[in-house]
């Protein structure tokens, strides 16, 4: 055993080769996302959590190489030729294995909300049973709806208790079942050798396919011993099935991220307008103001304030930064920054320290040097400007000239007036200042001054004048 309880020889077998025909679309299932992360990653990195490295994922002909391409070969693949049923997936997952595993751990690749902790705690209860063949993962007081229920020989034994004799799917059952259920998750342990033997044995059922869950029964027929844990909380049993088991799936998940967040120093103002997507990192005594969105790959460093309508997507951000009301995309933005309210940093942008974007400001593949203010409409794109730069209200860089973009440099220390065009390719030098409404079409050489339309260059000050 390892440090976290799984044995080293535990393949897990993940199936996601399922039509996911309930979800009505294009797109394959498995690559629709819950809190920003496709359904099919949650599986995968649930096992690496549990210490189970070496996992097979059961695809299909028509999503394998949207699969392949998200995964990569981090992990191993079993083509299943037709969507036959969950028990055939895992034959051929089974297929792809050479030698038998002491233990298989089965899961489904549309049960996001399934707790490692659960799945630790299945696989000790499978491995603290010698001769143990099958361990389900059930839980009890849940809304069963669509799930599988698990059945036992004694209906006298409060839910949950009493021999397993097998699992039924909730289409199978006999009209209003009353009473309390037991719901399989859909997450299983095997010993190995047990269902290398055992899975050919599974016969059709009415539907034509071939259920994993007949398993249980074909067990308990043959005094084999089977049991279920029903330990799983009632969120963690719900599957993503269609659009709207989607849509519960990520309300479950950021709650989750939200608590997690607050447990971990920040603070959420308003739970219910925040999200905050799964591969987010926060730091300490940040803090995130209403309708605040942060998704993709975004970082967010300690003592920042985010929002109100704060968007922020795959952009890393220091620390002691303020963002009100503005919309940042695939950029960074070092420490000490003040961003809007109104702003709008495209892909490609890079914000030094201190700066200060006011209002109505969009960068787009810019640098921004250190301590440089924009504080009010303008428009920076294709730009290199330097340390302690003055951004006059409106000032444009004129990038685009109908065919290409062009860059515009600015250096450090200039000034830039109200309303200048910069019309690229331009260089400002160092310390360099333009005129209100200046339309520089032509260089300005460090610390001289351009003014007019189009911009000239005024004589450089006398010795010892400004
Ligand atoms: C399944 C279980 C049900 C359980 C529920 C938990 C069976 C028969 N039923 O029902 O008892 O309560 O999960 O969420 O197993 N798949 C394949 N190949 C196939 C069919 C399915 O790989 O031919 C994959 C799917 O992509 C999916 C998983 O297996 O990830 C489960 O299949 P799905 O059709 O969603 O089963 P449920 O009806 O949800
Ligand atoms: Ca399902």
């Amino acid at each position: 055993m390892n440090e976290m309880g799984a044995s080293v020889d535990a393949v897990g077998i993940v199936l996601a080769a399922g039509r996911g025909s309930r979800m009505r679309s294009r797109k394959p299932k498995p690559l629709h996302r819950a809190a920003g992360k496709e359904l099919i990653r949650y599986p995968i990195e649930l096992l690496l959590a549990c210490g189970v490295e070496r996992i097979v994922v059961v695809i299909s002909p028509e999503n394998r190489d949207a699969i392949r391409g998200l995964i990569g070969d981090s992990v191993q693949y079993a083509v299943q030729p037709a969507p036959n049923g969950t028990g055939d997936a895992l034959a051929c997952g089974l297929a792809a294995l050479s030698g038998s595993p002491s233990v298989v751990v089965a899961l489904s690749g549309d049960t996001p909300l399934v707790r490692p902790d659960s799945v630790r705690k299945l696989i000790d209860e499978h491995r603290g049973n010698a001769g143990r063949c099958m361990t389900i993962l059930s839980a009890t007081d849940v809304f069963a709806g669509d799930l599988g229920r698990i059945q036992r020989s004694s209906a006298k034994e409060p839910v949950g208790a009493g021999p397993v004799t097998g699992i039924v799917e909730a289409a199978d059952l006999p009209d209003a079942t009353p009473g309390p259920a037991e719901v399989n998750t859909g997450v299983y342990c095997f010993g190995g050798l047990w269902l290398a033997e055992t899975i050919g044995s599974i016969r059709p059922a009415a539907s034509g396919e071939f259920y994993l869950t007949a398993l249980a029964a074909i067990a308990a027929d043959s005094g084999d011993d089977v049991a279920a844990l029903p330990i799983a909380l009632a969120d963690e049993a719900m599957g993503v099935n269609d659009r709207k088991q989607l849509a519960a799936a990520e309300t479950v998940l950021r709650d989750r991220i939200n608590l997690h967040w607050m447990e971990s120093g920040v603070t959420i103002i308003d739970t219910a307008t925040t999200y905050i997507d799964a591969d987010v990192k926060i730091g300490c005594d940040t803090v995130l103001l209403p309708n605040t969105m942060l998704s993709g790959e975004t970082v967010i460093g300690e003592d920042c304030e985010v929002g109100p309508n704060a968007t922020v997507r795959d952009t890393v951000i220091g620390d002691r930064c303020r963002i009100i009301a503005s919309v940042l995309e695939e950029s960074g933005v070092e420490s000490d920054v003040d961003i809007g309210p109104y702003s709008h940093l495209r892909p490609g942008s890079l914000i030094e320290t201190g700066v200060h974007l006011g209002n109505y400001v969009e960068v787009k593949n810019s640098r921004i040097g250190a301590d440089t203010a924009a504080g009010h409409f303008s428009y920076l794109g294709d730009a290199d400007i330097g340390v302690g730069v003055n951004i006059g209200a409106g000032t444009i860089t004129c990038n685009y000239d109908g065919v290409d973009k062009h860059r515009t440099v600015i250096g450090d220390g200039a000034f830039i007036g109200s309303d200048t065009m910069l019309v690229a390719p331009v260089t400002v030098g160092d310390g360099a200042a333009t005129g209100a409404g200046a339309v520089v079409i032509r260089d300005v050489p460090e610390a001289r001054r351009a003014v007019g339309v189009p911009a000239r260059l005024l004589p450089p000050p006398e010795k010892g004048q400004g």
